[in-house]
């Protein structure tokens, strides 16, 4: 089915979301969902070893446009990074219409350390939408994966200290799950 819309933003500063974005962007192109990458903040953000081209920035459009949203960032002190927020504050006029409800939603995130806040992160961006009206799927225990990634509330990385634990085979699977549940379920909802 090539009808799910998906639509990717986050913010990376040293590459890790930036990696784990472009793969849940092309896992969900191989399923046949149409995907707009979406990076804020690209005057800073450090793309993947290899990967030259910087996504565009985000408008509100593309967050309407889209069945599924996900949203990846780092941690910053176990909260959103702030140029993410910036860019979901930006929303108000859609959420007052309610252009922002009725999707599908999920979040990614890293951190340098194990307990480097990403479970708070994830529940901080899922406060934001339930105030849209969203449908928050998290992948939950709902694969084996999970338990070996340890993350119920959307995908985490941990970077180790000068990110020398690259994005590998464990939060691949993770992120393969996740985005493969999203669509599924979205089009569970518009079939
Ligand atoms: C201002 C700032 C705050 C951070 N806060 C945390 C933190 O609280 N815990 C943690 O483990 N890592 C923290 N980090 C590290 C980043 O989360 C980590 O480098 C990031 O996940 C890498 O993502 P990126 O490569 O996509 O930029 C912080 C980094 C910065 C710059």
């Amino acid at each position: 089915m090539a009808d799910t819309k998906v639509t990717i933003v986050y913010y990376s500063m040293t590459g890790t979301i930036d990696t784990m974005a472009r793969r849940l962007a092309a896992t969900a192109e191989a399923q046949g969902a149409e995907v707009r990458l979406r990076a804020v903040g690209r005057e800073d953000a450090a793309g993947a070893e290899g990967s030259v081209e910087r996504p565009e920035q985000p408008t509100a459009e593309d967050i309407t446009w889209a069945d599924v949203v996900l949203f990846g960032t780092p941690s910053r002190y176990g909260n959103i990074a702030g140029r993410l927020k910036v860019f979901i504050d930006s929303l108000g006029a859609q959420w007052a219409n309610g252009e922002l409800a009725d999707k599908v939603y999920a979040g990614f995130t890293a951190s340098q350390t194990l307990h480097g806040g990403q479970e708070a992160v994830l529940l901080s961006l899922y406060t934001t939408i339930h105030h849209f009206g969203g449908i928050v799927v998290t992948p939950g225990y709902t694969d084996g994966s999970k338990f070996v990634d340890g993350n119920p509330y959307g995908v985490g990385h941990v970077t180790g200290a000068g990110n020398d634990e690259p994005v590998g085979d464990v939060t691949n699977g993770a992120l393969d799950h996740m985005v493969t549940r999203a669509i599924t379920v979205s089009r569970r909802l518009t079939s």
